[in-house]
């Protein structure tokens, strides 16, 4: 059984530096804790945990002296916040992040319109509105071109959130081009979503079984399942190597491996390594 791994998949560089961030705190004497679970992965938020690294859900329940942003970013309310606690500022922005908040601001400083492309309650969308209305912007988010405003006075500008999908952008700009607006377009999209997309579509159909792994409440992770159960029946969405023993690999020549953006490497390396030891064991 031939093990092979997707030419892109785990963490990107925002959520490794996340995660570098905290275990630095964590083993520089702790007294730290992370603004929310610092990524959507139970196995390393309770081994944060275990290291005595706690989320907290709003700025008011601070207890330690120093909190970590996650690579989200969060709005200046929850930044204040946090100030207003007494607690130092441990910077977890992915810097592409930063980049679109600034964005955000640079375009409602400009007196634009901002369109936000994005989904309304995702944690980062909901730091790119609040950037651009403290600097006194209309902002609009919009998911779909059904949610572009049909009453538009005065100039447009748009800023995406990092993870969306290209095509999501260009329709929102054709509509808008369609109603002969010409809009300011910061392209703040990161590449690192798509590159694991292409690779794990790549793999899943050139393999006999698609091993996804991540948490079972990541999104990114779980679009990556769906789109390699779209291109092979025997595709899974595993958290731990525990959850292999389900699967079954009988006759599988070829298996392929790939993570979501929050799969830290560790995790990927222990699932690897399961799945070697079925092989060495299908060839006794
Ligand atoms: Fe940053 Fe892109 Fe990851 S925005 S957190 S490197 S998906």
């Amino acid at each position: 059984m031939e093990i092979i791994i997707a030419s892109r998949a785990g963490a990107c560089y925002g959520v490794q530096r996340a995660l570098n961030l905290a275990q630095k705190a964590a083993q520089s004497g702790g007294d730290v804790q992370t603004l929310g679970s610092l990524i959507h992965n139970p196995q390393v938020v309770a081994e944060l945990a275990a290291s005595g690294v706690e989320a907290v859900s709003k700025p008011e329940e601070l207890t330690a002296s120093r909190a970590i942003i996650r690579s989200h970013g969060v709005t200046p309310q929850v930044r204040e916040g946090i100030e207003q606690a007494g607690a130092d500022i441990i910077d977890a922005t992915c810097p592409h992040v930063l980049r679109a908040q600034q964005a955000a601001r640079d375009l409602a400083l400009e007196g634009r319109l901002v369109i936000v492309v994005g989904e309304e309650s995702h944690p980062e969308v909901e730091g790119l509105r609040a950037w651009a209305e403290q600097a006194g912007g209309q902002v609009v988010v919009a998911a779909t071109p059904d949610d572009v405003p049909s009453q538009i006075d005065g100039s447009v500008g748009i800023v995406v959130q990092t993870t969306q999908r290209r095509e999501k952008l260009d329709a929102i700009i054709d509509v808008l081009k369609s109603r002969g607006i010409e809009a300011e377009i910061r392209d703040t999209i990161c590449s690192a979503t798509s590159t694991r997309q292409e690779a794990a579509a790549e793999l899943a159909s050139q393999v006999d079984v698609m091993v996804v792994i991540g948490g079972h409440n990541s999104s990114n992770t779980t679009r990556l399942f769906e789109i390699c159960r779209a291109r092979s029946p025997q595709a899974f969405h595993i958290e731990s190597p525990d959850e292999l023993q389900a699967i079954d690999f009988k006759g599988a020549q070829r298996v392929g491996v790939t993570a979501g953006a929050s799969t830290p490497e560790d995790q990927i390396e222990s699932v690897i390594e399961r799945l070697r030891s079925f092989a060495e064991s299908q060839e006794e």
